[in-house]
């Protein structure tokens, strides 16, 4: 068996971050999604793993996965204009062969990891199994309709009335057999080639389908609130209290990560919280659920339930919340005046 990471596509929801960066390396507790997903794959024993990349942020994957080795991982690299999900699998049929995969986006991750899923792949000699997740706005997902016995009856991409709020999340596992539907299918209204009509067309060549509804969390990191709550979530499941950096005069209360040569002076850090490499955190509270990357630098200011990138300025700022700042961003206040002077990147947005 084979795994195939998407990590293309477009991001447009996610402007202007990933006009410098993928959006799959955004990072959650001061580690790029993409690196969860990668530690998951690992996870199942699975060596070969094709990376799906696009024109504009492939170099960005490279550089941080490199060969895989850091994960034990065997890379191949296979770039896509980001035509669709099923587009994805059809670009990579040379590198898939006849196996079987696991497929996963890049910026998605759960709670249960793949292991299970996988070995009921096998030991039900399934084409496909897909995995579903009770949502509240069923219309922006592919949603499953399934009968009493819980097979499948239908599925439909991002449907105007839902018959259902089983929404398929960013994990399936096929056969071989998943290619001779996608060269069946044609392209949606929004010219993609959509994994959920090659699955539709799997049920209707007579394949063997599967779902499961998935039994934990599920993280898509589309959109920057996806970001915060992915932040908080992995926060909360996987940081433990550890403090390398020095810490002077300040009070760390609860589940706090303090990276080395990180410096709190005369702050507050609430828990959880990530505090990472030569941070220096000056007057300052850091409220709950916050990451802040390497190099970053506080002074005089709060902030709570945020994702501070690396090598952050943020000076004399009385109060930041659920706010996402990218890399070598600052954000500074001018006591003596009240007027808001910006200088912001294509696509940012604020809010005053
Ligand atoms: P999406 O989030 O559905 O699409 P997108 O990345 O184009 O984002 P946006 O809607 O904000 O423009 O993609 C889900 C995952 O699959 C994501 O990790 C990107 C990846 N992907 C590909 O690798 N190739 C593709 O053709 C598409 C559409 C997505």
């Amino acid at each position: 068996m084979k795994a195939l990471v998407l990590s293309g596509g477009k991001g447009t929801r996610l402007r202007p971050l990933t006009f410098t960066c993928a959006k799959q390396l955004i990072p959650v507790a001061n580690k790029p999604i993409l690196g969860y997903v990668l530690d998951q794959v690992k996870a199942t024993n699975i060596k070969k793993v094709g990376i799906i990349t696009a024109p504009e942020t492939g170099q960005f994957v490279k550089d941080y996965v490199s060969d895989g080795s850091a994960w034990s991982l065997n890379v191949t690299y296979i770039p896509q204009e980001p035509l669709g999900l099923a587009h994805a699998v059809k670009t990579a049929r040379r590198f898939l062969g006849q196996d079987s995969f696991v497929m996963c986006l890049g910026d998605n991750v759960t709670g249960q990891g793949l292991n299970s899923f996988v070995k009921k792949f096998k030991a039900e000699g399934l084409d496909a199994l897909i995995i579903l997740k009770e949502v509240e706005n069923p219309s922006s997902f592919g949603i499953a309709q399934l009968d009493e016995q819980g097979n499948i009856v239908r599925l439909v991409e991002k449907p105007k009335i839902p018959m259902g709020n089983l929404a398929i999340i960013g994990t399936y596992l096929f056969s071989n057999k998943v290619h001779q539907a996608i060269e069946r299918i044609k392209p949606s209204w929004r010219g993609e080639l959509e994994i959920t009509d090659a699955i539709q067309e799997m049920i209707n060549m007579g394949f063997k389908v599967k779902a499961e509804i998935l039994n934990s969390w599920w993280l898509d990191t589309g959109k920057k609130d996806d970001i915060l709550s992915a932040n908080a979530k992995i926060l909360d499941e996987f940081i433990q209290r550890d403090i390398k950096g020095t810490v002077t005069n300040s009070t760390i209360d609860g589940r706090v990560k303090v990276d080395l040569d990180a410096k709190i002076v005369n702050s507050t850090v609430r828990g959880p919280c990530i505090i990472g490499k030569n941070v220096l955190i000056e007057n300052s509270f850091i409220g709950p659920y916050t990451s802040v990357g390497d190099g970053s630098k506080i002074f005089n200011s709060n902030l709570e339930y945020c994702v501070i990138q690396e090598d952050v300025v943020i000076k004399d700022v009385e109060r930041i919340e659920d706010s996402l700042i990218g890399k070598n961003a600052k954000v500074t206040r001018n006591p003596r005046s009240r007027t808001i002077k910006l200088h912001m990147g294509d696509f940012s947005e604020v809010e005053v």
